[in-house]
Protein backbone atom coordinates (compact mmCIF):
# COMPACT_ATOMS: atom_id res chain seq x y z
CA UNK A 1 0.00 0.00 0.00
CA UNK A 2 1.47 3.70 -0.88
CA UNK A 3 1.16 6.01 1.59
CA UNK A 4 -1.49 8.71 1.21
CA UNK A 5 1.28 11.40 0.85
CA UNK A 6 3.24 9.39 -1.73
CA UNK A 7 -0.35 8.74 -3.72
CA UNK A 8 -0.79 12.77 -3.28
CA UNK A 9 2.32 13.41 -4.93
CA UNK A 10 2.17 10.48 -7.73
CA UNK A 11 -1.56 12.43 -8.52
CA UNK A 12 0.32 15.98 -8.76
CA UNK A 13 3.40 14.59 -10.57
CA UNK A 14 1.87 12.31 -13.49
CA UNK A 15 0.88 15.54 -15.53
CA UNK A 16 4.99 16.73 -14.98
CA UNK A 17 5.93 13.60 -16.26
CA UNK A 18 3.35 13.23 -19.51
CA UNK A 19 4.68 16.85 -20.25
CA UNK A 20 8.50 15.00 -20.16
CA UNK A 21 7.08 11.83 -21.10
CA UNK A 22 8.77 10.86 -24.54
CA UNK A 23 11.94 12.81 -23.31
CA UNK A 24 11.72 10.53 -19.80
CA UNK A 25 11.76 7.55 -21.98
CA UNK A 26 13.78 8.06 -24.76
CA UNK A 27 16.33 9.11 -21.72
CA UNK A 28 15.63 5.72 -20.17
CA UNK A 29 16.12 3.29 -23.20
CA UNK A 30 19.31 4.76 -23.44
CA UNK A 31 20.38 4.10 -19.90
CA UNK A 32 18.94 1.06 -20.13
CA UNK A 33 20.64 -0.55 -23.39
CA UNK A 34 24.19 1.08 -22.30
CA UNK A 35 23.90 -1.03 -19.06
CA UNK A 36 21.95 -3.89 -20.44
CA UNK A 37 22.97 -4.58 -23.68
CA UNK A 38 21.49 -8.35 -23.74
CA UNK A 39 17.94 -6.74 -23.84
CA UNK A 40 18.12 -5.45 -27.14
CA UNK A 41 17.11 -9.26 -28.38
CA UNK A 42 14.08 -8.43 -27.02
CA UNK A 43 12.90 -4.90 -27.58
CA UNK A 44 11.69 -4.40 -31.28
CA UNK A 45 14.31 -1.94 -32.58
CA UNK A 46 11.73 -0.74 -35.48
CA UNK A 47 9.39 0.59 -33.02
CA UNK A 48 11.66 1.96 -30.68
CA UNK A 49 13.63 3.90 -34.16
CA UNK A 50 9.77 5.22 -34.53
CA UNK A 51 9.35 6.21 -30.59
CA UNK A 52 6.32 3.84 -30.49
CA UNK A 53 7.31 1.91 -28.00
CA UNK A 54 8.52 4.98 -26.10
CA UNK A 55 5.06 5.97 -25.87
CA UNK A 56 3.65 3.26 -25.37
CA UNK A 57 5.44 3.01 -21.99
CA UNK A 58 5.16 6.10 -21.06
CA UNK A 59 1.67 5.99 -21.32
CA UNK A 60 0.79 2.91 -19.64
CA UNK A 61 2.90 3.61 -16.52
CA UNK A 62 1.14 7.30 -15.83
CA UNK A 63 -2.15 5.43 -16.81
CA UNK A 64 -1.57 2.39 -14.03
CA UNK A 65 -0.25 5.30 -11.96
CA UNK A 66 -3.27 6.80 -11.85
CA UNK A 67 -5.01 4.16 -11.00
CA UNK A 68 -2.81 3.54 -8.43
CA UNK A 69 -4.76 2.58 -5.44
CA UNK A 70 -7.08 0.41 -7.40
CA UNK A 71 -4.83 -1.42 -10.30
CA UNK A 72 -7.70 -4.10 -10.43
CA UNK A 73 -9.56 -0.89 -12.56
CA UNK A 74 -7.02 -1.21 -15.34
CA UNK A 75 -6.52 -5.17 -15.59
CA UNK A 76 -7.99 -5.74 -19.08
CA UNK A 77 -5.34 -3.53 -19.71
CA UNK A 78 -2.52 -4.83 -17.60
CA UNK A 79 -3.52 -8.35 -18.88
CA UNK A 80 -3.01 -6.80 -22.57
CA UNK A 81 0.66 -6.00 -22.36
CA UNK A 82 0.79 -9.12 -19.83
CA UNK A 83 0.29 -11.21 -22.67
CA UNK A 84 3.02 -9.47 -25.16
CA UNK A 85 5.51 -9.80 -22.17
CA UNK A 86 4.77 -13.03 -21.56
CA UNK A 87 5.30 -13.75 -25.34
CA UNK A 88 8.23 -12.17 -25.96
CA UNK A 89 9.84 -13.52 -22.60
CA UNK A 90 9.59 -10.68 -20.21
CA UNK A 91 10.65 -12.19 -16.21
CA UNK A 92 10.03 -10.76 -12.98
CA UNK A 93 14.23 -10.39 -12.84
CA UNK A 94 13.58 -7.76 -15.47
CA UNK A 95 11.64 -5.52 -13.84
CA UNK A 96 13.67 -3.86 -11.23
CA UNK A 97 16.58 -3.29 -14.27
CA UNK A 98 13.40 -1.03 -15.57
CA UNK A 99 12.73 0.71 -12.74
CA UNK A 100 16.17 1.30 -11.62
CA UNK A 101 16.73 3.39 -15.17
CA UNK A 102 12.89 4.42 -15.29
CA UNK A 103 13.68 6.72 -12.21
CA UNK A 104 17.09 7.63 -13.45
CA UNK A 105 15.71 9.26 -16.53
CA UNK A 106 12.73 11.00 -14.08
CA UNK A 107 15.68 12.25 -12.08
CA UNK A 108 18.12 13.40 -14.99
CA UNK A 109 15.21 14.44 -17.32
CA UNK A 110 13.22 17.01 -14.14
CA UNK A 111 16.25 17.93 -12.76
CA UNK A 112 15.71 19.80 -9.68
CA UNK A 113 12.62 19.48 -9.90
CA UNK A 114 12.64 15.92 -8.96
CA UNK A 115 13.15 16.19 -4.88
CA UNK A 116 13.70 12.94 -2.94
CA UNK A 117 9.84 12.77 -2.15
CA UNK A 118 8.88 12.62 -5.47
CA UNK A 119 11.35 9.89 -6.36
CA UNK A 120 10.67 8.05 -3.45
CA UNK A 121 7.12 7.60 -4.39
CA UNK A 122 7.38 7.08 -8.11
CA UNK A 123 9.92 4.09 -6.91
CA UNK A 124 7.60 3.10 -4.60
CA UNK A 125 4.50 3.20 -7.18
CA UNK A 126 7.06 1.52 -9.60
CA UNK A 127 7.25 -1.33 -7.33
CA UNK A 128 3.49 -1.53 -6.75
CA UNK A 129 2.66 -1.83 -10.47
CA UNK A 130 5.57 -4.22 -11.60
CA UNK A 131 4.35 -6.65 -9.34
CA UNK A 132 0.82 -6.04 -10.55
CA UNK A 133 2.44 -6.99 -14.01
CA UNK A 134 4.41 -9.99 -12.48
CA UNK A 135 1.67 -11.52 -10.81
CA UNK A 136 -0.39 -11.50 -14.04
CA UNK A 137 2.36 -12.74 -16.01
CA UNK A 138 3.40 -16.00 -13.67
CA UNK A 139 -0.44 -16.73 -14.18
CA UNK A 140 0.33 -17.15 -17.90
CA UNK A 141 3.57 -18.70 -17.61
CA UNK A 142 2.19 -21.37 -16.18
CA UNK A 143 -0.76 -21.60 -18.07
CA UNK A 144 1.21 -21.69 -21.40
CA UNK A 145 3.52 -24.39 -19.51
CA UNK A 146 0.86 -26.21 -18.40
CA UNK A 147 -1.11 -26.58 -21.38
CA UNK A 148 -1.25 -29.99 -23.00
CA UNK A 149 1.31 -29.36 -26.09
CA UNK A 150 2.20 -25.93 -24.37
CA UNK A 151 6.26 -25.06 -23.64
CA UNK A 152 8.41 -22.31 -22.12
CA UNK A 153 10.16 -19.53 -23.70
CA UNK A 154 10.90 -20.20 -27.37
CA UNK A 155 10.74 -23.26 -29.12
CA UNK A 156 11.87 -24.59 -32.42
CA UNK A 157 9.46 -24.92 -35.71
CA UNK A 158 10.29 -25.77 -39.00
CA UNK A 159 8.77 -23.76 -41.96
CA UNK A 160 6.40 -26.98 -43.67
CA UNK A 161 4.94 -25.37 -46.24
CA UNK A 162 5.07 -21.59 -47.60
CA UNK A 163 2.09 -19.87 -49.33
CA UNK A 164 1.72 -16.93 -51.67
CA UNK A 165 -1.74 -15.61 -50.93
CA UNK A 166 -1.47 -11.99 -52.93
CA UNK A 167 1.40 -10.09 -54.13
CA UNK A 168 2.42 -9.23 -50.42
CA UNK A 169 1.20 -11.41 -47.91
CA UNK A 170 2.67 -15.09 -47.73
CA UNK A 171 1.84 -17.67 -45.31
CA UNK A 172 4.27 -20.38 -43.67
CA UNK A 173 2.91 -23.36 -42.06
CA UNK A 174 4.92 -24.58 -38.72
CA UNK A 175 5.34 -27.44 -37.59
CA UNK A 176 7.31 -28.28 -34.21
CA UNK A 177 10.94 -29.39 -34.82
CA UNK A 178 10.70 -32.48 -32.12
CA UNK A 179 7.63 -33.71 -33.97
CA UNK A 180 5.38 -33.17 -30.39
CA UNK A 181 2.18 -32.01 -29.96
CA UNK A 182 1.26 -28.32 -30.06
CA UNK A 183 -0.89 -25.91 -27.80
CA UNK A 184 -4.56 -25.00 -28.64
CA UNK A 185 -5.27 -21.10 -29.08
CA UNK A 186 -8.45 -19.23 -29.60
CA UNK A 187 -8.73 -17.45 -32.67
CA UNK A 188 -7.54 -14.14 -32.43
CA UNK A 189 -4.01 -14.69 -30.70
CA UNK A 190 -0.80 -14.53 -31.98
CA UNK A 191 2.72 -15.77 -31.70
CA UNK A 192 6.26 -14.62 -31.04
CA UNK A 193 8.54 -15.35 -33.64
CA UNK A 194 12.27 -15.35 -32.66
CA UNK A 195 14.48 -14.89 -35.72
CA UNK A 196 18.17 -15.04 -36.37
CA UNK A 197 19.25 -12.66 -39.37
CA UNK A 198 22.85 -13.61 -41.00
CA UNK A 199 24.91 -11.07 -40.04
CA UNK A 200 23.09 -9.83 -37.58
CA UNK A 201 24.41 -9.39 -34.11
CA UNK A 202 20.74 -9.26 -32.44
CA UNK A 203 18.01 -11.46 -32.41
CA UNK A 204 14.73 -10.35 -34.18
CA UNK A 205 11.49 -11.12 -32.48
CA UNK A 206 8.05 -10.08 -33.84
CA UNK A 207 4.24 -11.10 -32.95
CA UNK A 208 1.90 -12.60 -36.14
CA UNK A 209 -1.56 -13.50 -35.69
CA UNK A 210 -2.51 -17.01 -35.94
CA UNK A 211 -4.13 -17.36 -39.51
CA UNK A 212 -6.00 -20.44 -39.66
CA UNK A 213 -8.46 -22.15 -36.99
CA UNK A 214 -6.70 -23.76 -34.10
CA UNK A 215 -6.57 -28.14 -33.62
CA UNK A 216 -4.80 -28.31 -36.94
CA UNK A 217 -0.49 -30.11 -36.67
CA UNK A 218 0.42 -26.78 -37.47
CA UNK A 219 0.47 -23.69 -36.82
CA UNK A 220 -0.79 -20.47 -39.71
CA UNK A 221 1.61 -17.29 -39.80
CA UNK A 222 0.82 -15.30 -43.06
CA UNK A 223 3.71 -12.15 -43.22
CA UNK A 224 3.36 -9.14 -45.29
CA UNK A 225 6.56 -7.93 -46.79
CA UNK A 226 6.80 -4.77 -45.44
CA UNK A 227 8.97 -2.48 -48.33
CA UNK A 228 10.98 0.38 -47.42
CA UNK A 229 9.00 3.64 -47.16
CA UNK A 230 10.44 7.77 -46.91
CA UNK A 231 9.72 7.07 -43.22
CA UNK A 232 11.57 3.89 -42.22
CA UNK A 233 13.60 0.69 -43.63
CA UNK A 234 11.96 -2.27 -44.76
CA UNK A 235 10.63 -5.23 -42.04
CA UNK A 236 13.70 -7.23 -40.24
CA UNK A 237 12.01 -9.98 -39.84
CA UNK A 238 9.22 -9.78 -42.51
CA UNK A 239 11.71 -9.66 -45.34
CA UNK A 240 13.97 -12.33 -44.24
CA UNK A 241 10.70 -13.72 -43.76
CA UNK A 242 9.65 -13.56 -47.27
CA UNK A 243 12.82 -13.64 -49.38
CA UNK A 244 15.29 -15.96 -47.38
CA UNK A 245 13.04 -18.54 -45.13
CA UNK A 246 12.16 -21.67 -46.98
CA UNK A 247 10.23 -24.83 -46.33
CA UNK A 248 12.90 -26.51 -43.89
CA UNK A 249 14.26 -23.77 -42.57
CA UNK A 250 13.96 -23.53 -38.72
CA UNK A 251 12.57 -20.45 -36.61
CA UNK A 252 11.80 -20.56 -32.89
CA UNK A 253 7.93 -19.36 -31.40
CA UNK A 254 6.67 -19.08 -28.08
CA UNK A 255 3.25 -20.28 -27.21
CA UNK A 256 0.01 -18.37 -28.71
CA UNK A 257 -0.88 -15.63 -26.40
CA UNK A 258 -3.13 -12.32 -26.74
CA UNK A 259 -6.38 -11.53 -25.67
CA UNK A 260 -8.00 -10.75 -28.95
CA UNK A 261 -10.28 -13.38 -28.50
CA UNK A 262 -13.48 -15.00 -30.37
CA UNK A 263 -16.42 -15.19 -27.87
CA UNK A 264 -17.44 -18.76 -28.59
CA UNK A 265 -20.05 -18.63 -26.01
CA UNK A 266 -21.88 -16.13 -27.26
CA UNK A 267 -24.55 -17.53 -30.43
CA UNK A 268 -25.13 -14.23 -31.72
CA UNK A 269 -24.03 -13.77 -35.02
CA UNK A 270 -20.58 -12.63 -35.37
CA UNK A 271 -18.97 -9.43 -37.81
CA UNK A 272 -15.51 -9.42 -38.84
CA UNK A 273 -13.96 -6.42 -40.73
CA UNK A 274 -10.42 -6.08 -41.56
CA UNK A 275 -7.89 -4.22 -43.72
CA UNK A 276 -5.44 -5.51 -45.47
CA UNK A 277 -2.89 -7.84 -43.25
CA UNK A 278 -5.43 -7.18 -40.86
CA UNK A 279 -7.30 -10.42 -42.59
CA UNK A 280 -4.93 -12.90 -40.41
CA UNK A 281 -6.96 -12.89 -37.44
CA UNK A 282 -10.08 -13.00 -38.88
CA UNK A 283 -9.69 -15.71 -41.49
CA UNK A 284 -8.53 -17.99 -37.73
CA UNK A 285 -11.72 -16.54 -36.89
CA UNK A 286 -13.63 -17.41 -39.78
CA UNK A 287 -12.45 -20.90 -40.18
CA UNK A 288 -13.20 -21.99 -36.26
CA UNK A 289 -16.52 -20.86 -36.70
CA UNK A 290 -16.99 -22.74 -40.22
CA UNK A 291 -15.83 -25.49 -38.05
CA UNK A 292 -17.45 -25.49 -35.05
CA UNK A 293 -19.95 -23.12 -34.70
CA UNK A 294 -21.53 -23.15 -38.95
CA UNK A 295 -24.99 -22.11 -37.92
CA UNK A 296 -23.69 -18.62 -36.83
CA UNK A 297 -24.14 -16.02 -39.23
CA UNK A 298 -21.08 -14.40 -39.91
CA UNK A 299 -20.74 -11.23 -41.84
CA UNK A 300 -17.08 -10.83 -43.42
CA UNK A 301 -15.94 -8.11 -44.90
CA UNK A 302 -12.42 -7.32 -46.26
CA UNK A 303 -10.98 -3.92 -47.16
CA UNK A 304 -7.93 -4.19 -49.61
CA UNK A 305 -6.01 -1.81 -52.00
CA UNK A 306 -6.98 -4.01 -54.65
CA UNK A 307 -7.03 -7.90 -56.13
CA UNK A 308 -3.56 -8.11 -56.65
CA UNK A 309 -2.99 -7.48 -52.78
CA UNK A 310 -6.36 -9.05 -51.85
CA UNK A 311 -4.83 -12.48 -49.33
CA UNK A 312 -6.63 -15.73 -48.91
CA UNK A 313 -9.69 -14.60 -51.36
CA UNK A 314 -10.37 -18.10 -52.73
CA UNK A 315 -10.30 -19.68 -49.37
CA UNK A 316 -12.83 -17.12 -48.09
CA UNK A 317 -14.88 -17.46 -51.21
CA UNK A 318 -15.00 -21.51 -51.07
CA UNK A 319 -15.86 -21.39 -47.48
CA UNK A 320 -18.49 -18.81 -48.71
CA UNK A 321 -19.96 -20.99 -51.20
CA UNK A 322 -20.41 -23.97 -48.88
CA UNK A 323 -21.66 -21.84 -45.84
CA UNK A 324 -25.18 -20.35 -46.49
CA UNK A 325 -24.92 -18.64 -43.41
CA UNK A 326 -21.62 -16.78 -44.27
CA UNK A 327 -21.90 -13.11 -45.89
CA UNK A 328 -18.98 -12.21 -47.49
CA UNK A 329 -18.00 -8.15 -48.79
CA UNK A 330 -15.11 -6.78 -50.35
CA UNK A 331 -14.09 -2.96 -50.32
CA UNK A 332 -11.06 -2.30 -52.86
CA UNK A 333 -9.30 1.66 -52.37
CA UNK A 334 -8.08 1.18 -56.12
CA UNK A 335 -9.43 -1.66 -58.30
CA UNK A 336 -7.64 -2.33 -61.29
CA UNK A 337 -9.12 -3.73 -64.44
CA UNK A 338 -8.74 -6.63 -64.07
CA UNK A 339 -10.50 -6.79 -60.86
CA UNK A 340 -13.43 -4.41 -62.56
CA UNK A 341 -13.71 -7.17 -65.42
CA UNK A 342 -14.33 -9.92 -62.51
CA UNK A 343 -16.38 -8.08 -60.32
CA UNK A 344 -14.37 -9.06 -57.68
CA UNK A 345 -15.74 -6.60 -55.28
CA UNK A 346 -18.64 -4.62 -53.65
CA UNK A 347 -17.30 -1.28 -53.31
CA UNK A 348 -15.22 0.82 -54.39
CA UNK A 349 -13.22 3.49 -51.84
CA UNK A 350 -13.25 3.15 -48.50
CA UNK A 351 -15.30 1.50 -45.86
CA UNK A 352 -17.99 3.81 -44.50
CA UNK A 353 -21.18 3.43 -42.14
CA UNK A 354 -23.67 3.93 -44.92
CA UNK A 355 -22.31 0.55 -47.11
CA UNK A 356 -21.77 -1.31 -43.28
CA UNK A 357 -25.10 -0.73 -42.41
CA UNK A 358 -26.32 -1.76 -46.20
CA UNK A 359 -24.39 -5.44 -45.61
CA UNK A 360 -24.67 -6.09 -41.92
CA UNK A 361 -28.15 -7.52 -42.21
CA UNK A 362 -28.12 -8.31 -38.31
CA UNK A 363 -26.33 -5.52 -36.44
CA UNK A 364 -27.08 -6.81 -33.03
CA UNK A 365 -24.04 -8.71 -33.38
CA UNK A 366 -19.95 -9.43 -31.97
CA UNK A 367 -18.13 -7.14 -33.95
CA UNK A 368 -14.14 -7.90 -34.51
CA UNK A 369 -11.67 -5.42 -36.32
CA UNK A 370 -8.30 -5.30 -37.48
CA UNK A 371 -6.07 -3.26 -40.09
CA UNK A 372 -4.06 -0.02 -40.47
CA UNK A 373 -4.66 2.33 -37.81
CA UNK A 374 -6.23 5.19 -40.25
CA UNK A 375 -8.79 2.14 -41.07
CA UNK A 376 -9.28 1.25 -37.30
CA UNK A 377 -10.50 4.52 -36.70
CA UNK A 378 -12.80 4.56 -39.31
CA UNK A 379 -14.54 1.98 -38.26
CA UNK A 380 -14.77 2.41 -34.67
CA UNK A 381 -16.56 5.77 -35.49
CA UNK A 382 -18.39 4.31 -38.03
CA UNK A 383 -19.70 1.70 -35.04
CA UNK A 384 -20.16 4.37 -32.78
CA UNK A 385 -22.19 6.17 -34.66
CA UNK A 386 -24.20 3.38 -35.63
CA UNK A 387 -25.14 2.76 -31.56
CA UNK A 388 -23.26 -0.69 -31.36
CA UNK A 389 -22.46 -0.79 -27.61
CA UNK A 390 -18.50 -0.75 -26.66
CA UNK A 391 -19.17 -4.38 -24.96
CA UNK A 392 -19.85 -5.91 -28.72
CA UNK A 393 -17.13 -4.11 -30.35
CA UNK A 394 -13.43 -5.95 -30.19
CA UNK A 395 -10.21 -5.02 -31.61
CA UNK A 396 -6.42 -5.61 -32.37
CA UNK A 397 -3.53 -2.84 -33.06
CA UNK A 398 -0.38 -4.47 -34.75
CA UNK A 399 2.38 -2.56 -33.71
CA UNK A 400 2.40 -1.00 -29.72
CA UNK A 401 -1.34 -0.57 -28.68
CA UNK A 402 -2.17 2.80 -29.47
CA UNK A 403 -5.12 4.91 -28.90
CA UNK A 404 -8.02 4.62 -31.65
CA UNK A 405 -9.14 8.07 -30.77
CA UNK A 406 -5.39 10.52 -30.19
CA UNK A 407 -2.97 8.01 -32.17
C1 LIG B 1 5.69 -3.79 -24.55
C2 LIG B 1 4.34 -1.43 -20.56
C3 LIG B 1 7.92 -3.56 -18.10
C4 LIG B 1 9.67 -5.27 -22.25
C5 LIG B 1 5.02 -2.99 -23.67
C6 LIG B 1 3.86 -2.20 -24.02
C7 LIG B 1 3.49 -1.54 -22.92
C8 LIG B 1 4.40 -1.89 -21.85
C9 LIG B 1 2.32 -0.59 -22.79
C10 LIG B 1 3.21 -2.14 -25.39
C11 LIG B 1 2.23 -3.27 -25.47
C12 LIG B 1 1.70 -3.51 -26.85
O1 LIG B 1 2.49 -3.64 -27.77
O2 LIG B 1 0.49 -3.58 -27.01
C13 LIG B 1 5.18 -1.82 -19.54
C14 LIG B 1 5.04 -1.41 -18.16
C15 LIG B 1 6.06 -2.00 -17.46
C16 LIG B 1 6.82 -2.80 -18.42
C17 LIG B 1 3.96 -0.49 -17.64
C18 LIG B 1 6.42 -1.90 -16.01
C19 LIG B 1 5.56 -1.85 -15.05
C20 LIG B 1 8.70 -4.22 -19.00
C21 LIG B 1 9.90 -4.97 -18.68
C22 LIG B 1 10.41 -5.43 -19.85
C23 LIG B 1 9.52 -4.99 -20.91
C24 LIG B 1 10.44 -5.18 -17.27
C25 LIG B 1 11.66 -6.26 -20.06
C26 LIG B 1 12.81 -5.80 -20.09
C27 LIG B 1 8.75 -4.99 -23.22
C28 LIG B 1 8.93 -5.33 -24.61
C29 LIG B 1 7.78 -4.91 -25.27
C30 LIG B 1 6.92 -4.34 -24.28
C31 LIG B 1 10.16 -5.99 -25.22
C32 LIG B 1 7.47 -5.03 -26.76
C33 LIG B 1 7.92 -3.77 -27.34
C34 LIG B 1 8.43 -3.89 -28.69
O3 LIG B 1 9.57 -4.27 -28.80
O4 LIG B 1 7.65 -3.57 -29.58
N1 LIG B 1 5.32 -2.79 -22.34
N2 LIG B 1 6.26 -2.66 -19.66
N3 LIG B 1 8.50 -4.27 -20.36
N4 LIG B 1 7.53 -4.39 -23.05
FE1 LIG B 1 6.88 -3.59 -21.34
Amino acid sequence: MLSEQSVQIIKSTVPVLEVHGVAITKRFYELLFGAHPELLHIFNHANQKQGRQQTALANAVYAAALHIENLAAILPAVKQIAHKHRSLGVKPEHYPIVGTYLLKAIKEVLGDAATEDILNAWAEAYGIIADAFIGVEAEMYDRAHAQAGGWEGFRAFRIGRKVRESDVITSFYLVPEDGGAIAGFEPGQYVSVKIDIPGDSHTHIRQYSLSDSPGKPYYRISVKREDAAQDRPAGKVSTYLQEYAGEGSVIRLSAPAGDFVLNRTDDRPVVLISGGVGLTPMVSMLNALAEKHPHRPVTFIHAAQNGGVHAMKRQVDELAGKQPQLSVYYCYGQPTAADRERQSFHKEGYVDLPWLKSVIAQPDAGYYFCGPLPFMRTVRRALREWGIPESDVHFEFFGPAASLETA
